[in-house]
């Protein structure tokens, strides 16, 4: 049986370093394991208003059960003010609900925050540990991933430098073995 990683960026737009940053992790997984790409950015605003069964908009459903049918999630955080993305942060509380269903609980998680600046996304990485402690995702601890210089990481054809893939090549295998200590 495949197990299936969930993969989030938390930027939206089109050329964004975090979904690069995603992709290229993608090809770092190991046989038997899948990642999926899961969209966030069609989510709309968290309300508990139009949560209910006769409302609850079909963007949050197919969300949910992305979440649901996934066994690990990894997590590519741009930084804003200090914080992760309004849009991240939407997804994140769109899956916690509704009360005592959420799709996050227990499943193994991994971080990479980055930015375009030396400082790599520090507080977005902090704060998304702080909601991922709450929603009970054991989260890999070490190492940590903070990519600075983002924009610099790719050559002209879109390619990863190799001492960044080899590192994330290290959390990937360490993200696996979480994930296989949480299965046995
Ligand atoms: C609203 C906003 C706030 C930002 N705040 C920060 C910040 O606090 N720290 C930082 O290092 N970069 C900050 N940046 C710059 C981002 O690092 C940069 O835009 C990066 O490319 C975003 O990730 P993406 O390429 O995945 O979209 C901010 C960008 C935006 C749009």
């Amino acid at each position: 049986m495949m197990v299936k990683v969930a993969l989030i960026s938390g930027s939206l737009r089109k050329e964004s370093f975090s979904t690069k940053i995603a992709k290229s992790v993608e090809g770092l997984f190991p046989e038997g394991y899948e990642t999926q790409f899961v969209e966030i950015g069609n989510l709309p605003l968290y309300n508990e208003d139009i949560d209910t069964e006769s409302n609850v908009p079909a963007e949050y459903t197919s969300f949910r059960n992305a979440i649901k049918e996934s066994d690990a999630v990894l997590f590519v955080t741009p930084e804003y003010n200090r914080s992760i993305s309004g849009a991240l942060k939407n997804a994140l509380d769109v899956g916690s609900r509704p009360y005592g269903q959420s799709v996050w609980d227990g499943k193994p998680a991994a971080i990479i925050s980055q930015s375009i600046g030396n400082l790599s996304g520090f507080g977005a990485n902090h704060h998304l540990r702080q909601s991922l402690v709450f929603l009970n995702m054991p989260t890999v601890q070490q190492p940590e991933v903070y990519l600075a210089n983002s924009s610099k990481l790719f050559d002209g054809n879109g390619k990863m430098n190799e001492d960044t893939a080899q590192f994330l090549q290290t959390y990937v295998d360490v993200f696996i073995d979480l994930i296989k200590k949480h299965r046995a």
